[in-house]
C-alpha cells in the first residue's frame, strides 16, 4: 500500500506493507542516520520526532501509523549546511564515539530541550534514559545537552532551532 507522510519537510509517499515498521520504511527511503539497535524497543537508536514534538521510537510503529504525519531524522536537523546547537553540541563536548546512537540520542534530547529549555542534570538523564549508548558512559553527553541547551536559551541562536 501507498502512504503519504511529511520527512523533514518533504511530502513523500511511501510504498510499503502494513507490517513495515517506521524504522525500515524510513532507512529504505533512503534516511539511515536512524538506526536499529534492539529488537525489544529498548536502545532507542530508532528514535524520531513525530509532528515536531514528540520523540517515537520508530522501531515501535508501523510505518502505516505514520500517514499523514510529519516525521523529523537526524537528516533534517542542519539548517544549510549548518548544524544544529545539538549537533555542535555533541561534536565540541564529545557526546559520541561510534556514533550509532547519536542521530537517536540526538532527536530525543531535541525533544526534551522542546518541553524544557533549562533542564538539570538529573533531568537529562532521566529525560534520555530511554536512549542507550554503549561507548561514552553518558557524561558527555549529558555536557552536550547542557551545551545545547544554552545556545538555544540564547536569542542570537533561535533562528537555528527549527
Ligand atoms: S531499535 Fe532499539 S528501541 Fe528501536
Ligand atoms: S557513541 Fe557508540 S553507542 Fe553511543
Amino acid at each position: 500500500m501507498e502512504i503519504t507522510l511529511k520527512i523533514n519537510g518533504s511530502e513523500k509517499k511511501l510504498s510499503v506493507e502494513p507490517r513495515t515498521l517506521l524504522v525500515h520504511a524510513i532507512r529504505d527511503a533512503g534516511l539511515t542516520g536512524t538506526h536499529i539497535g534492539c529488537d525489544s524497543s529498548s536502545c532507542g537508536v530508532c528514535t524520531v520526532v513525530l509532528d515536531g514534538k514528540t520523540a517515537v521510537k520508530s522501531c515501535t510503529m508501523f510505518a502505516v501509523q505514520a500517514e499523514g504525519h510529519e516525521i523529523t531524522t537526524i537528516e533534517g536537523m542542519a539548517q544549510g549546511g549548518q548544524l544544529h546547537p545539538l549537533q555542535q553540541a555533541f561534536h565540541d563536548q564529545h557526546g559520541l564515539q561510534c556514533g550509532y546512537c547519536t542521530p537517536g540520542m540526538i532527536m530525543a534530547a531535541h525533544v526534551l530541550l522542546q518541553h524544557n529549555p533549562n533542564p538539570t542534570e538529573e533531568e537529562i538523564r532521566f529525560g534520555l534514559s530511554g536512549n542507550l549508548c554503549r561507548c561514552t558512559g553518558y557524561q558527555n553527553i549529558v555536557k552536550a545537552v547542557q551545551q545545547a541547551a544554552e545556545m538555544l536559551r540564547q536569542p542570537s541562536s533561535a533562528a537555528a532551532d527549527d
